[in-house]
């Protein structure tokens, strides 16, 4: 019989973590929780293994804590029962750019970028060396929409979508499946997080359809999966145009319209 994997979910207290941590759960393997809130992890616990009989772990931590990250990392590095890391924990932006301070804005991307790459940096050496492994990172649809108004937030989600592609063409020809899961809107506590009544949103889907969606293309070893995204060939249309542009690109020379006008025409 093939020991499942455990499975490393951050911001496992709530929301899409919590769910992630159900449903891996129900699959049958053991799980470690990970998040600030101790008390909602240990009662998440609890119930996860009574329903489940899985062996889970909280593990507090606040992943903007130098110290606590340190930690997490070397469990990461030298705990080869964990085969599974859901990058999850993240923080919403609230109010435009104009209204942050230089500590929201150092708590959103350490928290949003620094630490998902620090941990994905942890565990796929072992993946790789072992030729197994499967890193999620959770990004979002605003990474594609600067016209949403959260740019320090889109940013951070730009950046885990390009994270997760590279990592891909690094590490999946070693075994390592990297998976880059964009919600859009989901019900959960960020709306609330970043001041915003959800009910007051046009459209919002489950967390439970949201993170069962995200399985399906887990388990169909999907690089970039959109669960609210209806028409699938709307990405391959633009990581083609990605492509096609990136084949225009010559780095001798300036294009033609970049060129400086004919000496003649020229001020001195
Ligand atoms: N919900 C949406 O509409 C939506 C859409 C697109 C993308 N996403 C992304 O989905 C991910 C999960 O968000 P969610 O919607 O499930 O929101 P959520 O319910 O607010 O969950 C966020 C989780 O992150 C944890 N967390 C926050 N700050 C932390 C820190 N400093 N250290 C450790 N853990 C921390 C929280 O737990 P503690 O407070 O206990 O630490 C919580 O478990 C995020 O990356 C978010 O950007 C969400």
């Amino acid at each position: 019989m093939t020991t499942l994997p455990t499975v490393f979910i951050t911001g496992a207290s709530s929301g899409i973590g919590a769910t992630y941590a159900e449903r891996f759960a129900r699959r049958g393997h053991d799980l470690v929780l990970v998040a600030r809130d101790k008390s909602r992890l240990d009662n998440l616990a609890a119930r996860l293994r009574e329903a489940s009989d899985v062996a889970v772990e909280v593990l507090q931590a606040d992943l903007t804590s130098p110290a606590d990250l340190s930690a997490l990392e070397t469990r990461l590095r030298d705990d080869a029962r964990i085969g599974v890391l859901i990058n999850n924990a993240g923080t919403p932006q609230s109010g435009g750019f104009l209204e942050q301070s230089a500590e929201t804005i150092e708590r959103l991307i350490t928290l949003n970028t620094t630490a998902l790459t620090r941990l994905a940096a942890a565990i796929a050496p072992r993946f790789a060396q072992s030729g197994t492994g499967a890193i999620v990172n959770i990004g979002s649809v605003v990474g594609f929409a600067p016209e949403f108004g959260m740019s320090i937030y889109g940013a951070t989600k730009a950046f885990v979508l390009f994270l997760s592609q590279g990592l891909n063409l690094e590490l999946s020809p070693k075994g390592v499946y990297v998976q880059a899961v964009l919600p859009a809107s989901t019900r959960t506590e960020i709306w609330e997080r970043a001041g915003i009544d959800v009910n007051t949103l046009p459209e919002v889907m489950e967390v439970g359809e949201l993170v069962d969606a995200a399985l399906v293309g887990f388990d169909r070893r999907e690089l970039v999966t959109i669960p609210p995204l209806h028409v699938a060939e709307r990405w391959d249309a633009l990581d083609g145009a990605r492509q096609g542009l990136m084949s225009d690109i010559r780095q001798a020379h300036a294009a033609e319209h970049y060129q400086p006008q004919a000496r003649g025409d020229r001020k001195n």
